[in-house]
């Protein structure tokens, strides 16, 4: 028997950019609401909405400052469990992000923390009166000065986001409730925010410099980190059928496959797959995975998020036909799907134009650092154009506009509606073909690499996916049926003619 995530298509829907209920600009859980035939129609049976709890939004929502409550900029409790009913009605679970490795400087706990250093939350935090080397993931010392209690608190992301100390049993108890609290509400499970950067030890080992730049050995992964992943998976699988998907802060396969499966969360995103550079190697990338989880696990599968360029700009090279040929790959494959909301109708990245339009904290810092390095306003803004995330948190483009009023909190991209029309109708198909064939299980027949051909059968189904230029095959299965390619292609009984970036499903 499988399990529900097993079988289930998920959908990233970032929160302040998917659909605007209220008119003031930014994406709410009203909006939401009047979306979920859309999902239904696509065919997802889950969504992973990104933090949707009170926070300043430094770095927009995973800066929490209340775990148990809704930003008014996304509506009410009310309007979050009128949307999860109607999500379940519709058959579609939904999960939420939980950002527990730590919270906004302005959450309670933190402000009672900081007023001395007796405070009974002082320990709830990591202090230090001499830090150690530690850079933040977004550049600079992760090591910030409190001038009133005299002493740096350890942020691993913002010097906003301050780092929870996990070595502290009440902090982890604490938790434990957040996590009862949204479980109750009805939620089917989460995606736990760089749940593998864990401060759980009291060491603070430098980590080592390599050609100048620091490697994170020492501020992630720490011992217990392996036992932790296994008992907060388990506690939260005790309580029913939900689901987890971990964020490893990391892209080596080795690292992210660990902490997945039955002793450790469900499934952790493959970012060494999925939030590669270009499409080099990706094929082979992809053949070492399948290996490595052939012991009856999942991989995830996808190829974007909030925090990596979209997959048309970087993958597919704005070519319709690549990005459905990308499409195919993740919707066939053995592996947990995840779509990024826009992907399925072909959206570009957006890229700010200037620091005014730009939104994203990771484009502040890179700025910010550019110019401490002595560059000029303009190298800056081009460092900062690259490391931004804004690309992938522009709006979502429907036909009717994504808001009633013109100042929406981040700009927009020029929509192709034609081209979304053929794309939405690509991934529809292949979702529904998911469900309705053996695509969920594990295992694939005549799995084989031949350079940047990739092809497997699938239950009755022989998928081939050309990643390279045209070419012939060898048609080693006699008379097949086209179910759905994304061109024309020749098929004889002995050999199939792929053209370039050609993808192909038959059926056998
Ligand atoms: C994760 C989130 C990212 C955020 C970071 C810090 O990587 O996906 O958006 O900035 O954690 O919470
Ligand atoms: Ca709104």
């Amino acid at each position: 028997m499988l399990k529900w995530w097993q079988e289930t298509v998920f959908y990233e829907i970032y929160m302040p950019s998917f659909k605007d209920g209220n008119g003031d600009g930014i994406g709410d859980f009203k909006g939401l609401l009047a979306k979920v035939p859309y999902l239904a129609e696509l065919g997802v049976g889950g969504v992973w909405l990104t933090p949707f709890y009170p926070s300043p939004k430094v770095d927009n929502g995973y800066d929490v400052s209340d775990y148990y409550a809704v930003d008014p900029d996304y509506g009410t409790m009310a309007d979050l469990e009128a949307f999860v009913a109607e999500a379940h009605r519709y058959g579609i679970r939904v999960i939420a992000d939980m950002v527990v490795n730590h919270v906004s400087t302005e959450h309670a706990w933190f402000k009672e923390a900081r007023r001395s250093r007796d405070d009974a939350k002082r320990d709830w935090f990591v202090w230090k009166d001499v830090p150690n080397n530690w850079e933040s993931f977004f550049g600079g010392s992760a090591w910030e000065w409190d001038a009133v209690t005299e002493q740096y608190y350890y942020h691993s992301f913002a010097k906003e986001q301050v780092d929870l100390n996990w070595a502290n049993p009440d902090v982890e108890r604490e938790i434990w409730k957040v996590f009862d609290f949204w479980l109750d509400k009805g939620l089917d499970g989460f995606r736990l925010d760089v749940i593998n950067n864990l401060t759980l030890t009291r060491d603070f080992l430098d980590n080592p410099v390599v050609d100048g730049e620091q490697q994170h050995l020492y501020d992630k992964d720490q011992s217990g980190m392996t036992a932790k992943m296994a008992e907060i998976g388990e506690r939260i699988r005790a309580r029913g059928d939900y689901f987890t998907v971990g964020e490893i802060s990391s892209d080596n396969l080795t690292e992210i496959e660990r902490y997945a499966g039955p002793g450790g969360l469900d499934v952790t995103f493959n970012f060494n797959f999925g939030s590669v550079a270009n499409r080099d190697g990706i094929v082979a990338e992809f053949a070492r995975m399948q290996q490595v989880y052939a012991d009856g696990r999942m991989p995830t599968l996808f190829f974007g998020s909030h925090d990596m360029s979209r997959s048309w700009n970087r993958l597919a090279d704005e070519r319709e036909d690549v990005a459905q040929l990308l499409a195919m790959l993740m919707l066939t494959a053995h592996g947990v799907p995840f779509v990024y909301f826009g992907e399925e109708i072909g959206m570009v990245d957006f890229v700010p134009e200037s620091m005014n339009e730009m939104r994203d904290v990771q484009g502040f810092y890179a700025y910010e650092l550019a110019l401490e390095d002595g560059k000029s306003e303009c190298e800056a803004l081009a460092i900062a154009q690259g490391k931004t995330r804004d690309k992938a948190r522009s709006l979502m483009t429907w036909p009717e506009g994504f808001s009633d009023k013109a100042q929406a909190w981040i700009g927009e991209v020029t929509p192709d509606f034609a081209r979304g029309q053929r794309m939405f109708a690509f991934y529809k198909t292949l979702i529904s073909l998911r469900k309705t064939i053996d695509f969920c299980k594990p295992g694939y027949r005549d799995f084989e690499v031949d350079g940047e051909l990739l092809t497997y059968v699938r239950g009755e189904y022989l998928v081939c996916l050309n990643f390279g230029a045209a070419r012939e095959m060898e048609n080693k299965w006699g008379n097949v049926t086209l179910v759905l390619a994304n061109k024309d292609l020749v098929v004889n009984v002995d050999k199939i003619e792929l053209p370039a970036f050609g993808a192909v499903i038959f059926k056998m």
